[in-house]
């Protein structure tokens, strides 16, 4: 039960109105924490790295790993990769194992977005049940390669999102709504909420077919977070988190304990704040018990 095509997972979170972690690690510390977390919380779960240590590491390491942990969990796991802007290398991460790809060409013009992300999808789709997800309107901040400043940030048209969705075939659909990569600049960002809302109504009104991705996770309150997974998020993107409780939880450790040397405890200190944070977001987002 554990490998799982992460289009049904997030089917049936829409549909029962939660929404699902998905967590970017950058080492196997982070991934067997957040693994362990789901697992106490029969949560079901999406593992992602974005394309940098996703080379860093090699796909086939990262998949051979996440094969290693999920089929022994007793819970649904996907991996995911994010926010990749080269569509060969989608294609690799494919071939290597990866269970969903994200192909982000929400740079590009309309048409071309259509173009590379449909490319992905007739490959992924050709060689098993491998989900794609797809941006439209383009989230400020900045996530691994990809780089968007505030004033060049677009939100979703709604109207344009019906068309991206027929067009290409994506399985997971994410339109910018307001949300951005990193951390928040101040505590309330501007979110549209009614522009979710509405592409929510327009693409899963009826019965849900493409479940929508909120990214820029972290910072964001937890009303905000409620509010957004009932209009109609049902995966919820988290990195610079889990960035910072690696870089701050480690730095701490060292400095408290400068005179020892026992990586082995440095990485219990990181694995156990990584489940802390992980249990948190699953509770907000509703999805503890689901699995
Ligand atoms: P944050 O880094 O703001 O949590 O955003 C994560 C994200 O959306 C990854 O795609």
């Amino acid at each position: 039960m554990s490998i799982v095509d992460a289009k049904e997972m997030l089917l049936k979170a829409t549909e029962e109105k939660y929404a699902v972690g998905a967590f970017n690690i950058t080492n196997l510390i982070q991934m067997e924490a957040v693994v362990e977390a789901a697992v106490n919380k029969r949560a079901p779960l999406i593992i992602q790295t974005s394309v940098t240590p996703s080379k860093f590491l090699a796909p086939k390491v990262l998949v051979a790993i996440y094969k290693t942990l999920a089929e022994s969990a007793p819970i649904p796991i996907c991996l995911h990769l994010d926010h990749c802007i080269d569509v060969e290398y989608c294609k690799q991460c494919a071939d290597a194992g990866y269970t969903n790809i994200m192909i982000d060409a929400s740079k590009q013009v309309f048409k071309e977005n259509i173009r590379q992300t449909k490319q992905v999808c007739d490959y992924c789709h050709g060689i098993g049940s491998i989900s794609v997800e797809g941006e439209l309107g383009t989230v400020s901040g900045v996530e691994d390669q990809v780089k968007v400043a505030e004033d060049e940030a677009s939100l979703c048209d709604p109207k344009q999102a019906l068309e991206f969705v027929d067009q290409t075939g994506i399985d997971i659909f994410a339109p910018a709504i307001g949300t951005a990569h990193g951390v928040y600049k101040t505590k309330n960002p501007k979110l549209d909420f009614n522009r979710l809302k509405e592409i929510s109504e327009l693409i899963n009104g009826d019965e849900p077919k493409v479940p929508l991705v909120i990214h820029g996770g972290t910072g964001l309150q937890p009303d905000v977070v409620k509010k957004l997974v009932s209009l109609g998020g049902s995966k919820f993107n988290v990195s610079t988190e889990l960035k910072h409780t690696l870089i701050d939880t480690t730095h701490d450790y060292i400095s408290s304990h400068r005179d020892e040397y026992n990586p082995g405890k440095i990485d219990a200190a990181v694995k156990e704040g990584i489940i802390n944070g992980i249990y948190y977001w699953i509770d907000i987002l509703g999805c503890a018990g689901k699995a």
